[in-house]
């Protein structure tokens, strides 16, 4: 018995690091995607594929007995092992189209299509189940995760996003594209996410005031896409930047790149945990391809992407 399932990858476009802290956030998914392959064996071992290698463990094992970038695979399966009282193995292979560790949420839409593929293969999960098997997943390598980034995976889309409330979708009928820049610095979202931490505890007075400039800005940001005014959502997103630069995410390399970037485009950001990772800068038609080709004349990896509207997709 085999099921299959993929996931988005997505974009933070305004607040990240704050939605940690329970201020809303922006998010869209976009048309890069994870697809995870689930299959029932007759052994008893649970086995993990991926282009980082490969895991084997008993299925009566622990899932923590494998190492930290497998544990939420094996989290899962050892989920619906145990509650279905299921007593074969478990193949389970990932195929990602989504650059790794560079703040595009591929370890969360990993997370969504495994808690979508491995579930389907015992019962037919709602959304909202799987949506919280993939968080539940996602904490046991990065704790704080706010979630964020696994709900659009989940449901697609342009949405807003807050720890205690979830989500709502913002209606838009984007006609943007995005330009995604790659510093190819790779980080820990979870040591950026410590880091702020640090900042906010030494700084708690500067950090508040970040917070109630991020909540108008985000309103401001809501309202703008709901009507599709780039002018307006590209100012917020460079704006969105300068309080990252404060909180201590940012740095030489990223802000280079949204330099260039926004000689061309409507607006510029890192986005994600920051500390390296993607830029993303809002274009349409007009300048989709100047904005491209300025970032290539100086050696950046870049590519457009388009909000995906299907979220988690099962087959
Ligand atoms: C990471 O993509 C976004 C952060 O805000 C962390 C989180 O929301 O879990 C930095």
């Amino acid at each position: 018995m085999k099921s299959v399932a993929s996931a988005p990858g997505k974009v933070i476009l305004f607040g990240e690091h704050f939605v940690v802290y329970g201020l809303k956030a922006i998010l869209g998914s976009i048309d890069r995607r994870v697809t995870v392959t689930s299959i029932k064996t007759d052994n008893k071992d649970i086995i993990v594929k991926s282009s980082l290698g490969e895991v084997n463990m008993p299925s009566s094992g622990k899932y923590d007995q494998v190492k930290g970038s497998f544990r939420p695979f094996t989290f899962i399966a050892k989920k619906m092992i145990d509650k279905f009282q299921y007593d074969g193995g478990l193949e389970i292979i990932i195929d990602s189209n989504i650059p790794s560790g560079v703040g595009l949420g591929s370890s969360s839409a990993c997370c969504v299509a495994a808690a979508g593929s491995i579930s389907r293969l015992f019962s037919d999960f709602s959304r909202d189940e799987i949506l919280n098997l993939a968080m539940e997943a996602e904490r046991t390598i990065f704790r704080e995760a706010s979630g964020a980034d696994s709900t659009v995976s989940v449901f697609g889309g342009i949405i807003e996003y807050d720890k205690e409330t979830g989500y709502n979708k913002i209606e838009s009928s984007s006609n943007f594209y995005l330009v995604i820049a790659n510093s190819k610095q790779t980080h820990s979202t979870s040591k950026v996410v410590s880091k702020v931490k640090h900042f906010k505890e030494e700084n708690e007075k500067v950090f508040s005031e970040l917070c109630e400039n991020e909540s108008k800005l985000i309103e401001t940001a809501h309202k703008a896409i709901k009507e599709n005014d780039l002018v307006v959502i590209g100012k917020c997103m460079s704006e969105n930047q300068k309080y990252l630069e404060q909180i201590g995410v940012s740095n030489e390399k990223l802000e280079s790149m949204i330099k260039i970037a926004k000689e061309t485009s409507y607006g510029a950001k890192l986005t994600g945990a920051g500390g390296g990772g993607c830029i993303i800068s809002l274009t349409d038609e007009a300048n989709l391809e100047k904005t491209l080709k300025k970032l290539q004349e100086k050696n950046y990896e870049c590519f457009s992407a388009r909000i995906d509207f299907q979220g988690l997709d099962t087959f």
